[in-house]
C-alpha cells in the first residue's frame, strides 16, 4: 500500500465550497493586502491562543525576523537558540546581523535542554551595563526556544531563566500553533508565553495556508504597534518612515483561507494524536518498542487535550538511513527533520562551532525519521507503515 508523508488534497475536499465562496468575495472586493479579512484572522488567533496582539505577516521566517527587528537586535548581538530546528530559526538571527548561540537539546523531547541553557548562562560574564555576554563576546539579547514537532519546550524553566537574566523570549512556534503547556500558572498556548510568538502557516503545518503566510503575536501594545509599522516598511503614516522595515504583509486570500481552517484545527490535531496512538499500539504489537524510540509526551498527564499536536511524528530508529531507503522503495512516505544540525551548516562556519559541540543534536540528526501522521491517514495506512518497518527489522 502506498502511504504519502502528507496529502493536503483530502483536507481541501472538505473545505472546497467554503473556500471558493470566500475567494470569490475577495475577488469581488479587490482588497488583497491587509483589510478586514486579515484583521478578522488576527483577532481569531488572539482568541485561540490567548495572545494579546497578533500581526499577520508573510511567513514564519519573517515573523521571527520582524520580532528580532522590533527588539532592535543587530550586529554585535547574540541570540540563544537550538541547533536542532529548521534553518529559519537561526537564519532569522543571521538576517539581522546577530550571532546564534546554540545550546544542545534534550534527547527525549528534542527541544532545547533547560539544564544546558542554565549552565551556559551561569558561565557567562556580564558587561558594565549588566548585560549577559556570550563566550564569543557578543551581548546576548534574547532567547529563541523552538517548540519542535508540536511539543512545547519546558517553558517554566526557560521563562524563569529569561527573567533572571533580563532576556526577552521569542517563541518559535512555527510547528506548534495550538499546542498547550501545563505551566505552573495553568494551561497556556504555544506562542503566548514569551514576549513574542511566531507561527508559520506553510501548507504542511497543522494550520496551513494556500501558500506562504505567518503571524507574530506579542504581549505588549507598543511592540504590537512597532511590528505593524515594521511589516509595512517601518511607516506608521503613509510615505513617512521613522524606521526601516520591509514588506512583510499578509494577504487577504491567505487570511481568509486560514480563518476558515482555524475552527477545525483542534479536531485535526486530535486526529494526529489518535494516529500517534495507533502507531504506538501497532509498534507494540509488532514487538518494535525496544527497537524504535517513539515520541515522548511529557505533558500527557496534565489532561490538556493539545499536550502534543504532532506536527511531525518522529522516531529514533537503528540503521536510519537504510530504513529510509527501504520505506521509500516500499512507497511509504518519510522524511528526515533535520539531517544536519545548524551549528554544522556551511553558512554558519563563521560562528566557530565544530562537530562534537552538541552531541545530542548530532545524534538526533543521525538517528531520527519522520513518519506520516496527517489527520486523514487511515488505520490501514498506519498498519502498512508498521508492517513495512517490521519487515525491515525482521
Ligand atoms: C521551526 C520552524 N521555524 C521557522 C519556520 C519558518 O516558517 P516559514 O516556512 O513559514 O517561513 C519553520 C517552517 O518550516 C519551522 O518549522
Amino acid at each position: 500500500m502506498q502511504v504519502p508523508l502528507l496529502d493536503l488534497k483530502l483536507q481541501y475536499q472538505t473545505l472546497r465550497e467554503q473556500v471558493r465562496v470566500e475567494v470569490d468575495q475577495i475577488m469581488d472586493s479587490q482588497v488583497f493586502i491587509g483589510g478586514p479579512k486579515v484583521e478578522a484572522f488576527e483577532r481569531a488567533v488572539c482568541e485561540y491562543t490567548g495572545a494579546a496582539h497578533a500581526i499577520g505577516v508573510t511567513s514564519g521566517s519573517d515573523a521571527l525576523l520582524i520580532a528580532l527587528m522590533a527588539l532592535g537586535i543587530k550586529a554585535g548581538d547574540a541570540v540563544i537558540t537550538t541547533p536542532y530546528t529548521f534553518f529559519a530559526t537561526a537564519g532569522s538571527i543571521a538576517r539581522v546581523g546577530a550571532a546564534s548561540v546554540f545550546i544542545d537539546i534534550d534527547p527525549q523531547s528534542y527541544n532545547i535542554s533547560t539544564s544546558a541553557l542554565r549552565s551556559y548562562l551561569e558561565s557567562c560574564k556580564k558587561n558594565a551595563q549588566g548585560q549577559v555576554v556570550s563566550h564569543a563576546g557578543q551581548v546576548i539579547r534574547a532567547i529563541m526556544p523552538v517548540h519542535l514537532y508540536g511539543l512545547c519546550c519546558a517553558m517554566d524553566e526557560i521563562l524563569e531563566l529569561a527573567g533572571q537574566y533580563g532576556l526577552p523570549v521569542i517563541e518559535d512556534s512555527a510547528q506548534a500553533l495550538g499546542s498547550q503547556y501545563p505551566s505552573k500558572n495553568g494551561a497556556v498556548s504555544a506562542g503566548a508565553m514569551g514576549d513574542f510568538g511566531c507561527y508559520s502557516f506553510f501548507p504542511s503545518k497543522n494550520l496551513g495556508a494556500f501558500g506562504d503566510a505567518g503571524m507574530v503575536v506579542c504581549k505588549d501594545a507598543k511592540m504590537a504597534e512597532k511590528l505593524r509599522a515594521l511589516r509595512n516598511h517601518g511607516g506608521e503614516q503613509r510615505y513617512y518612515h521613522k524606521m526601516i522595515g520591509g514588506n512583510f504583509r499578509l494577504d487577504a486570500l491567505q487570511a481568509a483561507v486560514l480563518a476558515i481552517k482555524l475552527p477545525h484545527l483542534d479536531s485535526w490535531s486530535a486526529k494526529r494524536r489518535v494516529n500517534a496512538e495507533l502507531y504506538r499500539k501497532g509498534f507494540a504489537a509488532a514487538g518494535l518498542c525496544s527497537t524504535l524510540t517513539l515520541p515522548t509526551q511529557p505533558y500527557a498527564a496534565s489532561g490538556l487535550p493539545n499536550h502534543h499536536i504532532f506536527n511531525q511524528f518522529v522516531v529514533r530508529a537503528p540503521r536510519r538511513d537504510e530504513l529510509c531507503a527501504y520505506l521509500s522503495e516500499s512507497q511509504i512516505g518519510n522524511a528526515i527533520y533535520y539531517p544536519l544540525p545548524l551549528h554544522l551548516q556551511e553558512c554558519f562556519a563563521c560562528l566557530g562551532y565544530k562537530q562534537g559541540d552538541f552531541p545530542e543534536a548530532e545524534r538526533a540528526a543521525k538517528e531520527t525519521i519522520a513518519l506520516p501522521i496527517f489527520p486523514e491517514l487511515t488505520p490501514e495506512q498506519i498498519q502498512a507503515v508498521v508492517d513495512a518497518i517490521a519487515a525491515f527489522y525482521r
